[in-house]
């Protein structure tokens, strides 16, 4: 199975498992507890029909957004991922390139594996400084500070992950950064050795968003005691506003799942909310963004820009989201199987399909714009 074999997600997924070692394969396909959350994601979708109108003469398709202030080429963007290295040699570089090539925006995490300095000057799309919050007041200042100077157009503050989930394959395969696999994980690496050829001929791995100022007495960064350790549990409203004012731009709220905190968002002056439940990685059990999005907007949709993010596979996909109001609408594992799979040119052929399956849709929908898209287009059953 090559690149131009993959036509979909799954054909993407499946490519992306023959490449990659077990633990990472299932580090990216994994979520929390019994996936529940994950499985709805996507499922949610489908407990609606689209209504097409026709005859309605569409010409061409326009499928650009506006979005926090960002002009965007098309209605849906890169959610920034940890770790994108370890999928593919070249990583956020990867990503960053693809999504500029295609007018979108990107998000860098604070487990990047790429500076978010690099990815600035790579990508000529909008990006995303997604990071959590550290108990250390001064670090946050100043990982703003670097993110302003680089020239990153929104903050995103991940607020569902005041905690690690728990994510039990990677239990069982031993995956950790550092690594601590047990038997059974090295033998899934040693199966792959093409994999580690490649990752270990390429510089060595590191997380520059946090190297600089975190050190975990080895030198070394390891994931589960930066959650632990590092990061403010107590995080409230009030120190969310403060970042908010000190950061004096568009800022964004990733996590929010509730009308009452999209009211409090609203509130503390934050731009933007991504109603989303981390893929499925955090709380299981949680509702899914897509059954929650028609509230939302409803109550904060005139105040705030609503996206969403969560088991998008299909242009349709994104298609219902905008229907609802989302005003773009975010990707993860969409595109990480596609590095996974090729690198840039998998998470360019991926924007492609999707980009062509919205705007086919939008043709058979009878809507030249987004702003076409709206209620009257959906049915729920
Ligand atoms: C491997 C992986 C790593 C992720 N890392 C981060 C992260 O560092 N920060 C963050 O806010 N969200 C992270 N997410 C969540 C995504 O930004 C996004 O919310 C989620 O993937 C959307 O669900 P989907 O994968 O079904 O599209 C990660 C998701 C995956 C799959």
């Amino acid at each position: 199975m090559r690149l131009h074999d993959c036509h979909n997600f799954h054909d993407f997924r499946r490519l992306a498992k023959r490449r990659l070692p077990g633990p990472i394969f299932n580090y990216i396909d994994g979520a929390a507890d019994d996936e529940v959350t994950y499985r709805r994601n996507t499922a949610a979708f489908e407990t609606c029909d689209l209504l097409p109108s026709v005859l309605r003469g569409v010409q061409t398709v326009d499928l650009s957004v506006s979005v926090m202030g960002q002009r965007l080429a098309l209605p849906f963007y890169c959610s920034p991922t940890a770790l994108q290295r370890l999928f593919h040699h070249d990583g956020e570089r990867a990503v960053a390139a693809a999504a500029g090539k295609f007018g979108t925006m990107f998000g860098v995490s604070s487990l990047g594996t790429v500076s978010l300095e690099e990815a600035r000057a790579i990508s000529s799309g909008p990006q995303v400084y997604q990071f959590y919050f550290h108990r250390d007041r001064g670090l946050n200042r100043e990982m703003m500070a670097r993110a302003k100077e680089a020239g990153v157009e929104v903050m995103m503050l991940t607020v569902d992950s005041i905690t690690g989930g728990n994510r039990e394959r990677d239990k069982r395969t031993g995956f950790a950064i550092p690594f601590r696999l047990n038997a059974a994980g090295i033998a899934q690496f040693a199966v792959k050795p093409g994999w580690a050829i490649n990752h270990f001929r390429h510089e060595k791995f590191k997380l520059p968003q946090l190297d600089s100022h975190v050190d975990m007495g080895s030198g070394t960064v390891s994931i589960s005691r930066y959650f632990t350790e590092m990061l403010d549990p107590s995080m409230n409203w009030d120190d969310v506003a403060e970042m908010v004012a000190h950061w004096n731009g568009r800022f964004c709220l990733k996590g929010v799942m509730t009308v009452e905190d999209a009211k409090r968002a609203v509130d503390i002056g934050c731009t933007g909310i991504v109603l989303s439940n981390h893929g499925g990685r955090q709380l299981d059990g949680s509702r899914s963004a897509f059954d929650q999005l028609a509230e939302i907007v409803d109550a904060v949709g005139d105040r705030i820009d609503v996206m969403m993010d969560g088991g998008v596979q299909r242009g349709t996909h994104v298609l219902k989201a905008l229907s609802l109001g989302a005003k773009a609408v975010g990707l993860g594992r969409y595109y990480l199987f596609a590095l996974a799979a090729a690198g840039q040119p998998g998470v360019e052929r991926a924007l492609e399909l999707m980009r062509s399956e919205i705007e086919r849709s939008m043709r058979l929908m009878g809507c030249a714009e987004i702003g076409d898209l709206s209620r009257s287009n959906l049915r729920f059953r």
